[in-house]
């Protein structure tokens, strides 16, 4: 929670939502953050998703009583942060909307209403001032949409940063932060690490005492942790040294060649393998690992003269992820023609800075004395490619 006597929290704890985005699975439920400035004016920081808008507006009546804000700041248009402006315009339809130019650009698209007349249009690094309260705004365009802009507060040293440092799950506290933190970053934010490199040398000289996700626990202590995570996850550079050994199975042949490498892998000194069975994971976590360490070994069943479907999407995931600067391994099975091998290094071929290490191994149906011995082979390759 926000310690402050001046910042009001009003978010919501979603925690009946399944699928965040109809994508990520949420066990842990979702939150929606939002807060109310009272100074000589009274702020609201952005609305919440539609499902959580009837507790939003019961949390920002309850704190208002009987004043009325004056603004609305739109730091990201997206509906989980944007449901509830039309409501919240209709109870105080002299509330003005701080937004910058593209906010306004899109706005229209989310309703028939024009409220034109109550734009407060900010440029990057404008500053506006609510009394002993000031906030200069940050564009961040494509973190991760373009319409985004982030806030800072000097006088409480709080920087306000849309979706950026966000996590799934409805804790408060950062316990585990980085687990939650890492799955949301690469498949929400993780194609615009350009992006958020530009945003982190635009805030870099900014006293920052806490940073208030939308999503998330507020951080306020240790906050060089959670900008060198992101800084090494934004440049692409592998967090941790490691293997992710990832497999695509139809029928359980090509399960225990890749069960048999990772233990082979372990046995030969390599210290962190992670094993993961593609079609029974949340792709989104099988992402995570993949940028989350240096060397990735993907096993896959051939399939309609192609590559298994669970694997083939989970190829195109990495693509659109953006995924780079890793050395790949790639093993294949095939009963007749295998064709899992070509199909996974075509769909590979946009990727930057991705080495195929190791030679082609085929296994044909289960797992043979030779193929045994091209595994142990391969092992060797990807612990020396370590780094
Ligand atoms: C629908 C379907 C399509 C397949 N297409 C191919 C193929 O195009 N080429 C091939 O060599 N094997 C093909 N196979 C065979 C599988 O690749 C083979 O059973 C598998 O690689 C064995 O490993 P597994 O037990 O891990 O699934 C196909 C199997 C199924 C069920
Ligand atoms: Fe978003
Ligand atoms: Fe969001």
């Amino acid at each position: 929670m926000l310690k402050s006597n001046s910042f009001k929290y009003v978010g919501v704890a979603d925690e009946t939502i399944d699928l965040f985005e109809s994508q990520y699975p949420v066990p842990e439920g979702m939150l929606y953050n939002s807060y109310i400035l009272f100074d000589e004016k009274i702020v609201i920081f952005d609305t919440v998703d539609q499902r959580a808008i009837d507790t939003w507006l019961s949390n920002v009546q309850k704190e208002l009583g009987d004043k009325k804000p004056d603004f609305l700041i739109i730091h990201h248009l997206e509906p989980d942060h944007s449901a509830g402006i039309l409501k919240l315009h209709e109870l105080y339809p002299e509330m003005k909307l701080i937004g910058n130019p593209m906010t306004f650009k899109l706005l229209p698209q989310f309703f028939d209403e024009d409220l034109s007349a109550l734009y407060v249009t900010v440029k990057d690094k404008e500053t506006l001032e609510f009394g002993a309260h000031s906030l200069t705004f940050y564009t961040a365009p494509m973190v991760h949409w373009p319409e985004v802009m982030m806030s800072y507060n000097p006088e409480e040293k709080i920087f306000f940063g849309a979706d950026a440092f966000g996590k799934f799950g409805v804790d408060q506290t950062t316990y585990d932060w980085a687990c939650e933190a890492r799955r949301y970053y690469f498949n929400i934010v993780g194609k615009y690490g350009n992006q958020v490199q530009a945003l982190l040398k635009k805030i870099g000289g900014l006293d920052i005492q806490a940073i208030c996700s939308l999503h998330g626990p507020v951080l306020d202590e240790d906050l060089g942790y959670y900008v060198g995570l992101y800084d090494t996850w934004s440049s692409y550079k592998p967090e941790d040294t490691g293997v992710l050994v990832a497999y695509a199975s139809i029928h359980g042949n090509t399960a225990k060649a890749a069960e048999y490498f990772a233990k082979k892998l372990e046995e030969k000194g390599e210290e962190k393998v992670v094993l993961t069975e593609i079609s029974r994971s949340d792709v989104a976590e099988v992402i995570e690992d993949a940028f989350r360490y240096d060397r990735m070994v993907l096993f896959s069943s051939s399939y309609d003269a192609g590559v298994f479907p669970p694997m083939e999407s989970f190829l195109h995931h990495l693509v659109a992820k953006n995924y780079c600067n890793r050395k790949v391994a790639l093993v294949e099975n095939g009963t007749w023609a295998p064709s899992a091998y070509k199909t996974m290094e075509k769909i590979m071929e946009p990727l930057k800075n991705v080495e195929i290490i190791g030679d082609k191994i085929t296994i044909k149906t289960t797992m043979s004395k030779a193929n045994e011995e091209e595994l142990d082979a391969l092992a060797d390759v990807v612990i020396s490619a370590k780094g």
